[in-house]
């Protein structure tokens, strides 16, 4: 959900902040724009749309000048248009923002700086951000002192990048949204995450929650509420920059869905002491949380199966942004899980700093190293998935069931057996794809057109339905709803006619029941496509897929996502870049 980044060096900053935000536009965004301080003082080209239509009209490029801001927008405040289109100035034109997140208080900050004469142009939050730094400035302040006092004014979650024209300096800074520093020989990157920059430098400084970097010949961080200088580590980055492009694939939807053997297999590579720790904490606590949203939340419902099944034990699984409606069941004995694949997600974040007030311990299953999760929770499990740059959850999702049996296994001290598990499961996965690839192609011409699908699974295959509806429905734009086998009879059937397609997720364990299920929507002409290990007279449409038993999770969504992926292609959609969706949600 919107990137932000800001160059200051001693090459082209046009050049480099253009390669940057296109590398941030699997975040998600509708409008984009570029500030680069020339010669003749900042300069702003912006636009509504993509990065390309924007560059073709504006030619960033032309922008001359060694230090720079830019933006990718994701409108929470003020329609989608070049008004409101990042970045934003002060009126005397010499403070210049780019702004990720809500200013809560921005009206009434608005109807202050009125009263002192300001003007406003767009309907965006963002715009009073640099009015107010003009306006300490023009009260005597320096431009860092100003920045100071605004951070501490403003409310809401944020990460904002700050240039001034007097200064010749940039200033990022962050309270809950997303930002990173990239140190390069004489250059300095700041981005909303690392692919941003990543071609450039592996040197990261993760800023946190009330800091500023301060970007000059040198760098300094502060924090914005004491003043104090924050001495912070330099991490170097495990990846490469080669793993966060497309390579021989057309999309990267397509090449995160290939990737999954490798992705399930390095989710398992786990220490034993680190998931002795987990497991400890899991064991010894009286009362866990699953929690995470989306794709994330359906890992989290799949997991409290294989816990009851294998570790014979209850988690409680919460959408995070409800987490706080069950307050007066938090101690100092519970256990947060929060399971995210940015480790940024506003609602996840949310949740731990509530469990944490209250007490809670946490532990993070997630992917992206350095992340605001990462740094708010007491244990960290990586998934080790590798940058995922599809707005599509789908390795990630492999990764977290993985992780995730790998613990249940674990609390019931079957680490090997849950390894040997994984590591099988994620052999049979290539093989899989090769397989089913040709007949997924075939069913998404034949499903491109439908309004509805259903999904429906028992058992394990439940959440997979869940998961598997949300695919489809985020890339093909298709309405898709997954159920329980038992439910469809207690409403939906109304909806079951001639046709309707019913995607059926099979199981050895569920195949008595569910084909109860599958002859009522059969009864009344739904067109039955299975997913199973076996076929069966009843599917009018046949995926085989090779029986996993607790891990039939990680198979069973295969199909799915790559049948989503297919439909996209089909109705000529990007599916990369599904319309209205942000890979990272870091507004709650
Ligand atoms: C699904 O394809 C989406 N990417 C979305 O549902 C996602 O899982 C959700 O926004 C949570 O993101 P997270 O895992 O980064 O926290
Ligand atoms: N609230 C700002 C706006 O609506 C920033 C949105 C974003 O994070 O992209 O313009």
């Amino acid at each position: 959900m919107c990137g932000i980044v800001g160059y200051k060096g001693f090459k082209k900053a046009s050049k480099i902040l253009l390669d940057s935000v296109r590398r941030l536009e699997y975040r998600g965004y509708d409008s984009v724009g570029m500030a680069v301080l020339g010669e003749s003082g900042i300069i702003v080209k912006k636009g509504a749309g993509n990065v390309d239509k924007v560059n073709n009209e504006l030619f960033f490029e032309e922008l001359e000048g060694s230090i720079g801001v830019a933006h990718t927008r994701w409108a929470t405040t003020g329609e989608v248009n070049n008004v409101n289109s990042h970045p934003h100035l002060s009126n005397n034109n010499k403070i210049c923002v780019v702004h990720n997140g809500i200013v809560e208080n921005y009206q009434e900050i608005k109807k202050f700086l009125e009263n002192k004469g300001f003007c406003f142009i767009s309907q965006t939050d963002t715009e009073v951000i640099p009015n107010y730094v003009q306006y300490f400035i023009d009260n005597g302040e320096s431009f860092e002192d100003a920045v100071k006092k605004t951070l501490r004014i403003i409310k809401g979650s944020f990460a904002v990048v700050i240039m001034s024209e007097d200064d010749g300096i940039i200033i990022g800074a962050r309270r809950g949204s997303p930002l990173v520093l990239g140190i390069g020989f004489g250059e300095f990157f700041l981005a909303s995450d690392v692919p941003a920059f990543s071609e450039c430098t592996d040197k990261v400084v993760y800023l946190d929650d009330d800091e500023f970097a301060v970007l000059g010949d040198d760098y300094h961080i502060y924090d914005f509420n004491t003043g104090r200088e924050n001495f912070k580590k330099i991490n170097i980055i495990n990846w490469s920059f080669e793993q966060a492009k497309k390579g021989e694939y057309e999309h990267f939807m397509l090449k995160e869905i290939n990737e999954q053997g490798n992705t399930i297999k390095k989710a398992a590579e786990q220490s034993i002491e680190l998931i002795r720790e987990a497991t400890d904490l899991i064991n010894g606590a009286c009362g866990v949380f699953l929690v995470g949203c989306g794709t994330s939340y359906h890992a989290c419902v799949s997991a409290s199966y294989i816990f009851s099944k294998i570790a014979k034990k209850h988690v409680n699984v919460l959408l995070a942004s409800e987490f706080r409606n069950y307050e007066h069941f938090l101690s100092s004995n519970t256990l947060v899980i929060a399971v995210s694949q940015s480790g940024e997600t506003a609602d996840v974040i949310d949740a731990v700093s509530f469990a944490k007030k209250h007490g809670c311990r946490t532990l993070s299953i997630v992917n992206v190293m350095g992340s605001t999760l990462t740094r708010l929770c007491s244990l960290n499990i990586m998934m080790n998935a590798g940058p995922e740059i599809c707005v599509l959850s789908t390795k990630s999702y492999t990764s977290q069931l993985a992780v995730l049996t790998l613990l249940a296994y674990s609390a019931v001290d079957k680490f090997k057996q849950a390894k040997k598990l994984l590591v099988d499961v994620a052999g049979k996965v290539n093989d899989l794809i090769n397989n089913i690839n040709d007949d997924l192609k075939l069913l998404a011409g034949k499903l491109k057109r439908v309004n509805d699908l259903f999904l429906i699974g028992r058992d394990l295959a439940y959440p997979s339905a869940l998961e598997g509806a949300l695919k489809i429905k985020e890339v093909s734009y298709i309405h898709a709803e997954g159920f329980a086998g038992a439910e469809l009879k207690h409403g939906t059937m109304a909806l079951i006619q001639d046709g309707v397609p019913v995607i059926a997720l099979n199981t050895r364990g569920t195949n008595d029941l569910l084909v109860n299920n599958i002859m009522e929507v059969k009864a009344r002409g739904a067109f039955v496509i299975g997913i199973d290990s076996r076929n069966n007279e009843l599917y009018d449409f046949f995926i085989k897929v090779p029986g996993a038993d607790i891990a039939d999770p990680v198979l069973m969504i295969i199909p799915i996502q790559l049948l989503a992926y297919y439909l996209a292609l089909a109705k000529n959609l990007n599916p990369d870049q599904p319309r209205n969706l942000a890979k990272s949600v870091t507004v709650k």
